[in-house]
């Protein structure tokens, strides 16, 4: 497997070797991968949707899903019923698709879909009410800043326009005040809450970043 560093994080080829991988070491160990930034921070986003939504059939959406295991919490300790994942390695997905049968058989409800995040928060019909990104922006951002506003615009227009949407992101390579200038910027967003109270953690092989997550509401845009 390439090693991942900062510059290798960028590529696809990355994400599907590190998936590879990982679909082995699940077909020997039954090991799931790696949740990124750490099973707490995962635990952070859930426990925001625990605590300020009750509806179980509310659509939401992970971009970048890697091994789905946001979505699996969403299905085991939220008891949501309508969830999608989509990620453009194609071997994310099959990690995914085979981490979820092996866990709920015929009774799964989680979708996940290959697709490239752009492509798909332009071009699919469904409208969510809570869109998740945990390290996807963070790809993106490293490719270069002219993406940032494209993305901004993409999930603006992916999400329903309703007073209880939310977008949920984590990124290590942002602060909360840096997301804040880049989700805020020409009112796409407002700015809900930024979560707090997160340990240090690893990411491209860097320890010591801290993580920041931050919630957006979706402003209506004419
Ligand atoms: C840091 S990992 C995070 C995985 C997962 N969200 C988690 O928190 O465990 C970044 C993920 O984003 C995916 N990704 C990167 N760029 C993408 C893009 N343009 N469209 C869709 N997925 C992308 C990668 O394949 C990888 O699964």
């Amino acid at each position: 497997m390439e090693e991942r560093t900062e510059s290798t994080l960028t590529k696809k080829e990355t994400w599907d070797s590190t998936f590879d991988h990982e679909i082995l070491n699940f077909e020997d160990t039954g090991d799931e991968g790696e949740v990124w930034f750490g099973e707490d921070v995962q635990q952070k986003a859930i426990d925001y949707i625990q605590d300020n939504f009750s509806a179980k059939d509310m659509h939401v959406l992970d971009v970048g899903t890697g091994n789905a295991a946001f979505l699996i919490a969403c299905r085991e300790e939220l008891d949501l019923e309508n969830l999608t994942g989509i990620d453009y390695s194609e071997k994310s997905i099959e990690l995914s698709q085979k981490i979820l049968n092996a866990k709920f058989g015929d009774d799964n409800i989680i979708t996940v879909k290959q697709g490239d995040a752009f492509e798909y928060l332009e071009e699919e019909k469904e409208k969510y009410t809570i869109v998740h990104d945990k390290g996807t922006f963070d790809v993106i951002y490293m490719m270069s800043e002219d993406n940032n506003h494209d993305y901004v615009k993409a999930i603006h227009f992916r999400m329903k326009p309703e007073e209880n949407s939310r977008l949920i992101i984590t990124s290590c390579n942002c602060t909360g005040s840096e997301l804040d200038g880049i989700f805020l910027k020409e009112d796409y967003f407002e700015k809900v809450e930024e979560i707090k109270g997160y340990r240090t953690m690893k990411f491209g092989g860097v320890i010591g970043q801290n993580v920041s997550t931050c919630v957006y509401k979706p402003l209506r845009k004419e």
